[in-house]
């Protein structure tokens, strides 16, 4: 019985690798441990058979009852990932921008360059710990220009052609200095917070202007902010976008929201210079118009400017762009030429 046994045990190693499907898996099944079994065929003779037969064989054959379940499971499961294998051999889709890709006409998508840079920036930011806001496109006059200190009959207002909605009340925000006024109307100092976004002039285009385009706003309000917090935030930030060193300068510049205000001028690095039509052949590209915030904006903001103070900066992203990817009109960037956008693909 013994012998029979193990030939049994035998002829199952040899074939139960070689089932390829679920039905000859059941099949193979039944043959072994069905009732009418090869198993039970074997044991039929047990209850005639001595006790010391009975223990040797019925240990053995529970043993291979185990074997077989066991054996079945592992085959089911080769079975089962070599069909999904073959199904995903069959439907591979290579999804990377290959040339067989491009041979069928298709492009890969990929962020727009002001995109990566304000994505970037806010990285920064986040790094020191500033939140990141946002804002409405469509703004009132209170959060463009009121609360920034520049009242109705300010000159200040045609600095910044602004287009206008037909009830005269509503507007496309001229910049992202009205994500400052938001900031501080839902915050409570201290504070610092950056606030990207797309802005809004009514002027004519040319190598450096555009009637859309992008800031970055910053704003940092707490207790005893000075010109250094700012400097030193300000410089952080251009050393890791550019990457290299650049050359910068500080100048006076007035904005009705700041006092004192400055602007910072990064050596256009387009023509390393010498002069060119992004940099009006001055050598020298405005960047980063701040200062110090101004207390009626504080005050507008529902912040005593007795008790807090802080710097606010406002970052021209179309411009840093440019700069960064030596892009000499401002034109391509709306431009939709996919010959342009493709450039960007890999950053
Ligand atoms: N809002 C100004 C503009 O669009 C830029 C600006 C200047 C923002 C000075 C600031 C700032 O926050 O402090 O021309």
């Amino acid at each position: 019985m013994l012998e029979k046994l193990e030939e049994l045990q035998k002829e199952f190693r040899e074939s139960v690798g070689t089932l390829a499907d679920k039905n000859s898996l059941a099949d193979f099944k039944a043959d072994y441990l069905g009732k009418k079994g090869k198993l039970n065929d074997i044991l039929k003779g047990m209850r005639e058979a001595s006790a010391d037969v009975r223990k040797t064989v019925g240990a053995k054959a529970n043993e291979f009852k185990q074997e077989i379940q066991d054996s079945l499971s592992a085959q089911l499961l080769k079975i089962e990932t070599a069909a999904i294998n073959a199904k995903l051999e069959e439907n591979w889709q290579d999804i990377s921008f290959t040339d067989s890709v491009k041979a069928k006409g298709l492009l890969a998508a990929g962020y727009h360059p002001v995109t990566i840079i304000q994505r970037e920036i806010e990285d920064i930011f986040i790094s020191m710990g500033f939140d990141i806001l946002d804002g409405p496109h469509i703004e009132d006059d209170f959060h463009n220009f009121e609360a920034l200190n520049i009242p109705d009959t300010h000159p200040a207002r045609d600095m910044q052609d602004t287009f206008w909605f037909a009830d005269m009340k509503h507007l496309l925000r001229t910049h992202t200095s009205t994500i400052q006024v938001r900031g501080m109307e839902a915050n409570d100092p201290p504070f610092k917070f950056i606030g990207p976004g797309k802005v809004f002039r009514c002027e004519a285009t040319d190598a450096s202007h555009e009637m859309a385009f992008h800031q970055l706003e910053g704003m940092m309000v707490g207790k005893d902010i000075s010109v250094a917090n700012l400097i030193y935030f300000m410089k952080a930030l251009l050393s890791e976008i550019f990457r290299q060193d650049v050359n910068v300068r500080l100048r006076p510049g007035f904005f009705p929201f700041v006092e004192p205000g400055f602007e910072l001028d990064i050596e256009c690095l387009i023509c390393a210079g010498k002069g060119c039509s992004v940099c009006k052949q001055t050598g020298w590209v405005e960047l980063l118009p701040c200062g110090m915030i101004h207390p009626n904006v504080l005050k507008a903001g529902g912040i005593d400017p007795k008790k807090w103070n802080g710097f606010a900066f406002g970052l021209g992203l179309d411009r840093l762009v440019m700069m960064r990817y030596h892009i000499d009109d401002i034109r391509h960037l709306h431009g939709a030429d996919l010959r342009f956008a493709e450039q960007f693909k890999s950053y």
